[in-house]
């Protein structure tokens, strides 16, 4: 007769048998994304020195309206609400935040982090049940493949901006080629924002899935492999990414509000 075996009771929350100091990655994890968010969301209120001659803050691009010269449709409308805020990074930011929120990396740190769903793995959790991702609200996840769609457009933007950043108009009213610090800034997190998006995992199903035999279409296998190069490091990605979008923000920022001065190098 099959020897029947204990069943575990199920652990209190926080309560584990580990050593190690688990926590401290949540802790991290809480730290940076509330302080992005906060500086993001004052920074996109702000309608005010995201520009520098030709640099354009990321939180910013593109400025669809608005009263710097990057502006592709020209000043805010004469008709908008007095009551509603107006500025250029609200018409932005829903979208590399819906890109963020349903990132398969990010689900995965903020559901440990922020909601304990569990703390980490062998840690008691505070819920009972296992709802997965296939009942509303957390159904809405999926919308990540479109999130994607949208942040690959804005990611042309950005190189647009980059290109833009090249261009001086000098004191004289020409305009020269060169490239100052924030150009470099620009260039920099532009390549790691890149990087993100061409590694996300609904990225490699787009360019690589749906085919029987992948090695049969040679524009689409070096496609699914650059995605999985850059898929390895996801994290790192996303991680670096989000640091350089709010630094390249804080650097235009200064430069625009007089702190700092933008070093030519060329
Ligand atoms: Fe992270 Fe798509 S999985 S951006």
């Amino acid at each position: 007769m099959p020897r029947s075996l204990p069943v575990m009771e199920q652990r209190k929350f926080g309560e584990t048998l580990r050593r190690d100091t688990w926590w401290i990655p949540n802790v991290i994890v809480v730290s940076i994304l509330s302080s992005f968010l906060v500086y993001a969301t004052w920074a996109a209120f702000q309608n005010a020195n995201y520009t520098f001659g030709p640099y354009l803050s990321p939180l910013y691009s593109p400025e669809l309206l608005g009263a710097s010269p990057h502006a592709w449709f020209g000043p805010m409308p004469s008709w908008w609400p007095s009551f509603i805020p107006f500025s250029p990074a609200l018409f932005i930011l829903p979208v590399p935040a819906l890109f963020r929120f349903t990132c398969y990396y990010y689900r995965g740190a903020y559901y440990k982090a922020f909601w304990a769903d569990p703390p980490a793995c062998a840690v008691g959790e505070p819920r009972k049940s296992y709802l997965g991702e296939n009942s509303f609200p957390l159904i809405m996840q999926n919308v990540h493949r479109y999130g994607l769609l949208l942040s690959f457009i804005l990611l042309v933007f950005l190189w647009h901006d980059v290109y833009l950043a090249l261009w001086f108009v000098e004191a004289d009213g020409t305009t020269r080629f060169g490239i100052g610090v924030g150009t470099i800034v620009m260039f920099v997190n532009v390549i790691l924002l890149s990087g993100y998006t061409i590694g996300c995992h609904s990225m490699r199903h787009v360019v690589g899935g749906m085919l029987d035999r992948l090695s049969k279409s040679p524009i689409r296998k070096l496609a699914y492999d650059c995605s999985t190069v850059c898929n390895r490091g996801h994290m790192n990605w996303a991680w670096c990414s989000l640091f350089s979008v709010a630094l390249t923000d804080v650097y235009i920022r200064l430069c625009a509000s007089g702190v700092i001065r933008d070093l030519r190098i060329l």
